[in-house]
């Protein structure tokens, strides 16, 4: 499928995060799991679930950063990206996180990104590809279908509070 006229795919370039940290922080709100433990556990974990968000939009880059893709628009700003992983042990590709502005949705860009990430991990040796939504996220569940995914599986999501302290400085930190 062509990228939307007036928008180009390129590689992920380090100087890149921050613009992705910013769209991920603008966009994931409504479907990010972390939210939904702020939400249930209010002020139960140090910082936010952006911060974790973003933190793990970083591990992407720094884990796989030939895996992530990035759409820009005619001055080059970044309108949306894709990171992936690649296994060459089981050939399954894992598309971790998507996201396109606000600013730049519904122009079919979500679909490009996710059309060259495919392309990506099938050079790269990669048989399956994978990626997860939430059961409410309606665009996931309408755009991954129309690019050849079929549902295997839904999982349920648990959380328990262990300690009703509150965090101290520097504890918990890990974004995993
Ligand atoms: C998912 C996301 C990347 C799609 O980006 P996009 O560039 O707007 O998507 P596209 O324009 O390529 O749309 C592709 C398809 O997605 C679906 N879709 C997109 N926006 C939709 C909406 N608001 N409502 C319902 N379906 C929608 C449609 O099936 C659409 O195909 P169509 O335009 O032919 O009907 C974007 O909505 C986003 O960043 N969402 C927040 C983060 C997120 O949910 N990421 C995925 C986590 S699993």
């Amino acid at each position: 499928m062509p990228v939307p006229s007036g928008y180009r795919i390129r590689p992920f370039e380090p100087g890149d995060l921050p613009a992705l940290q910013a769209i991920t922080v603008e966009t994931f709100a409504p479907v990010a799991i972390d939210r939904a433990i702020d939400d249930a556990f209010p002020g139960a974990l140090p910082g936010s679930w952006a911060d974790r968000k973003a933190a793990a939009i970083a591990d992407d880059c720094r884990t796989e950063p030939a895996g992530v893709l990035v759409v820009v628009d005619a001055d080059g700003a970044i309108a949306g990206y894709v990171t992936s992983r690649t296994n060459p042990t089981t050939r399954i590709g894992w598309i971790a996180n998507l996201a396109v502005g606000q600013g730049h949705r519904r122009l079919g860009l979500g679909r490009a990104l996710l059309e060259a990430c495919k392309e990506r991990l099938l050079a790269h040796g990669m048989v399956i590809a994978k990626i997860e939504t939430l059961e409410h996220n309606e665009i996931g569940r309408a755009l991954y279908p129309s690019l050849g995914f079929r549902e295997i599986a839904r999982q349920v999501h648990y959380i328990a509070r262990l300690t009703d302290d509150a965090p101290q400085d520097g504890e918990g930190n890990d974004p995993c």
